[in-house]
């Protein structure tokens, strides 16, 4: 597995890359092959299930996921460029999520169950895919980052009170770095 290039970090809430524009993919080379090894390579180290370029200070539109969270499971990764939603069921689905970018909080949130996708891939070529359940929610969390929407956007405002004290001890320790 490749390993993530010295410095490569997780971005954290509330570094404002995360609300950055992200430009789309154009050149399908090498360099991107091995940005998204090395993303995945950082996801796994971190126990996530999905990452977003904008995550690591890479404000272009690319995702990387494995909704089985295992290295030894690469069969169930995806590399996804320049996604887009075809089309979103109607039936909803209600789960607790986390974010990378966001350590230590976690909140229910509510998004479709039903997702069909379109997105090019390492080379280029247009894909399709559906997506349910969880895949279609990590998916659906990690194409909200290359919208510079995060996860704290679509709580409720019970969660919001909840969840108020922790953003706040994130924005104290973003000051302190800066
Ligand atoms: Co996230």
């Amino acid at each position: 597995m490749a390993q993530s290039r010295p410095g490569m970090e997780i971005v954290l809430y509330p570094d404002p890359r995360l609300r950055a524009k992200n430009a789309p993919i154009e050149a399908f080379d090498e360099e991107l092959a091995q940005l998204s090894r090395e993303m995945l390579a950082l996801m796994y180290r971190t126990d996530g299930v999905g990452l977003a370029a904008p995550q690591v200070g890479v404000n272009r539109r690319l995702i990387v996921f494995n909704p089985e969270g295992d290295p030894a499971q690469s069969e169930s990764e995806l590399v996804l460029c320049n996604p887009r939603i075809l089309v979103k069921g109607r039936e909803k689905s209600v789960r607790e999520e986390g974010c990378l970018s966001f350590p230590g909080i976690n909140f229910s949130v509510e998004r479709p169950r039903f997702v069909r996708v379109e997105a090019q891939d390492l080379h280029g070529r247009v894909q399709h895919y559906d997506f349910e359940d969880f895949t279609a929610r990590v998916f659906q969390h990690e194409f909200d980052h290359l919208e510079g929407m995060l996860f704290i956007d679509r709580m409720t405002p019970a969660e919001g009170l909840k969840v108020r004290p922790l953003l706040a001890e994130l924005e104290s320790e973003f000051r302190t770095r800066a």
